[in-house]
């Protein structure tokens, strides 16, 4: 499983990318909102950091077919061809997924609710369908469970797509999706932070720590120990 950053801060991506073995960025219209900066201005810093094959997400805002197709166009001039187009799963959304398809572009369907629209995407031409693991649980359904079928769904159909899950609140939820081996899954920064926040495991090396102070000395450690 992929594990992907789902943020725009410049700063906590290049933090993260530093300690952390990710691949890519995915970001969305609110994410660009959170940022507090010019689209293009933030998405080419982060592109020049992760570099020209990394992965990186860009979202259409465009309603209809040919003004996604615009939206589309263009988010590839700005910040290469291989920038993965993020495409709302809803009828003008699958148009302009097989239009851009045919032009080889690289898509991910978004805003994916329930495994029939994943369905219709990968047959799109989607590479990646993109369900909202958190909301869905919001509206009382289980966002992992539909994630791992519509993972099943591409697997029994030969359909050449991946899942990659977004919208994440917890750890529970991303390991249940690693446990299953879905494609990919975007998380925000705290989230990913999450991952190795415990107390156990800071308690556990603090103890490492002090008994090797007390063998050789406060501050010491392997490579100046006698
Ligand atoms: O791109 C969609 C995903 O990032 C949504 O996440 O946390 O806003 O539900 P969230």
């Amino acid at each position: 499983m992929k594990l992907i950053i789902d943020d725009a801060h410049i700063e906590q991506i290049k933090r993260i990318y530093k300690y952390y073995p990710v691949d890519g960025v995915t970001t969305n219209p609110t994410i660009l909102a959170a940022s507090g900066r010019k689209p293009y201005d933030v998405l080419k810093e982060i592109r020049e950091f992760i570099g020209a094959d990394a992965e990186l997400h860009v979202q259409v805002v465009a309603k209809n077919c040919d003004d996604m197709i615009e939206d589309a166009h263009r988010i590839q001039k700005e910040l290469g061809k291989n920038t993965f187009v993020k495409i709302p799963s809803i009828e003008e959304g699958f148009r302009a997924m097989r239009l851009l398809k045919a032009e080889g572009a690289n898509i991910t369907a978004t805003a994916i609710y329930t495994p029939m629209q994943a369905f219709l995407a990968a047959k799109a031409g989607a590479s990646y369908a993109a369900p909202y693991i958190n909301r869905i649980d919001n509206m009382g359904y289980d966002g992992v469970t539909i994630a791992q079928h519509i993972h099943d769904i591409f697997k029994n159909n030969n359909l050449n797509a991946n899942v990659l899950a977004a919208s994440f609140k917890n750890s529970q939820q991303l390991l249940e999706l690693a446990e299953y081996g879905i494609g990919a899954a975007t998380a925000s920064p705290d989230v990913i932070f999450s991952l190795v926040k415990n107390d156990a495991i800071t308690s556990a090396i603090n103890v490492f720590i002090r008994d090797f102070e007390k063998l050789c000395g406060e501050g010491k450690t392997m490579k100046d120990c006698e």
